[in-house]
């Protein structure tokens, strides 16, 4: 029988699927498998169904063997699989897109106005029993409604996340170099140069993939171009924005607040600076984290995992290079 290894307990449905057919083992600590025990439990599978935060490498190939056929991430993004290495070995790589699309935007909004109307902020002051009065001038944030969206990758979650600002009578404007429309009247969506983007946005949301092209692309110098009034919102990848300019931003007031999903770090330290601001909103990687949609990434993940051990294509199947 063919061995399917999990580095982490993902929710039942899947599982189940791929107990009808073969050898599972699921690595059930609440932390991921440290590096020995992965290339120790990889040894001999013919399918591996990982997670954004394992490493997948030609290390991890070379110690799952040639009966490796496919991996799967338990995730749209792939950035921590080695896609060459994957195609060198003739391997099937999957992923989980459109599934948690909106779920994510969804998730990308409420950072935006939890910001925006420093809604984490007055809770604490709420807890903190410092509400004696109502207060005319006590916590005031900025208006969505008019303001300029700017969404930096206008792929699934990012027009998800237009849609969103539609509603709020919020325009667009969208950095997404391929972009296969200049317009998207229905979104009220115009796409233009970064520079410019990162220039009009009064809400700038990334969605684009971690590659070569988008690490660090909010840097000191995109953050000098912002508006001191605008708000940051990263729930793409961490590295996408350099953590140290990000600080040097809102601590100087260059930038009025960031809501992040994912850190540089990931996890965040304990001693990041960031936590130390008021003007910030973190949340530790939920952006899929919704019951539906955690259940069905694990259902599509246990498809791709079948298809690729039975030499088929994979439903979900990322273009290696
Ligand atoms: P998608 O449909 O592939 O959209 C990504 C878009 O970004 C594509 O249009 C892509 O254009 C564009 N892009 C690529 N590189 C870019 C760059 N350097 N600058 C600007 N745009 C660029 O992917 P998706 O499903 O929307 O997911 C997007 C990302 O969100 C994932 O890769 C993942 O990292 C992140 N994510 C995070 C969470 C979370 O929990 N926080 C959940 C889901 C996804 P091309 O077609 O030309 O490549
Ligand atoms: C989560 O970050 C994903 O890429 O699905
Ligand atoms: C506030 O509660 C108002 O009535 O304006």
């Amino acid at each position: 029988m063919e061995k399917v290894f999990i580095t982490r307990k993902i929710p039942e449905s899947g599982i189940e699927l791929l107990k009808a057919k073969f050898e599972v083992d699921v690595w059930d600590g609440e932390l991921p498998p440290p590096r020995a025990e992965l290339l120790r439990r990889v040894k001999g599978c013919g399918g591996l169904l990982t997670m954004l935060s394992d490493k997948i490498d030609s290390e991890v190939f070379a110690a799952a063997g040639a009966s490796l056929k496919v991996v799967t991430n338990y995730a749209v993004g792939y950035d921590n699989i080695d896609l060459a290495a994957s195609a060198k070995l003739g391997l099937r790589v999957g992923n989980t897109p459109g599934v948690l699309t909106e779920t994510t935007a969804d998730l990308a909004f409420a950072l935006l106005m939890s910001v925006a109307r420093r809604i984490v902020e007055g809770n604490q002051y709420v807890q903190d029993n410092r509400w004696k009065t109502w207060g005319p001038e006590l916590l005031r944030g900025y208006d969505l409604s008019g303001k300029t969206l700017g969404i930096v990758g206008f792929g699934r979650i990012g027009q998800a996340m237009a849609k969103r600002g539609l509603g709020f009578n919020m325009p667009v404007l969208f950095y997404s170099p391929t972009a296969p429309k200049d317009v998207y009247p229905e979104l009220n969506a115009t796409k233009a140069d970064l520079d410019r983007v990162l220039r009009e946005a009064d809400f700038l949301s990334l969605h684009c993939p971690l590659n070569d092209r988008s690490r660090k692309l909010i840097n000191a110098e995109a953050l000098a171009k912002m508006k001191d009034t605008a708000i940051l919102v990263n729930t793409a990848r961490g590295p996408v924005v350099d953590s140290k300019a990000l600080f040097d931003a809102l601590s100087s007031g260059k930038l009025a607040g960031a809501g992040l999903d994912v850190t540089d770090p990931e996890p965040i330290l304990a001693d990041d600076p960031l936590l130390k601001l008021s003007n910030v909103v973190i949340t530790p990687h939920i952006g899929s984290a919704s019951y539906e949609t955690r259940a069905k990434m694990s259902e599509m993940s246990a498809e791709n995992i079948i298809a690729g051990i039975e030499g088929k294509p994979l439903p979900f199947e990322v273009k290696l290079p």
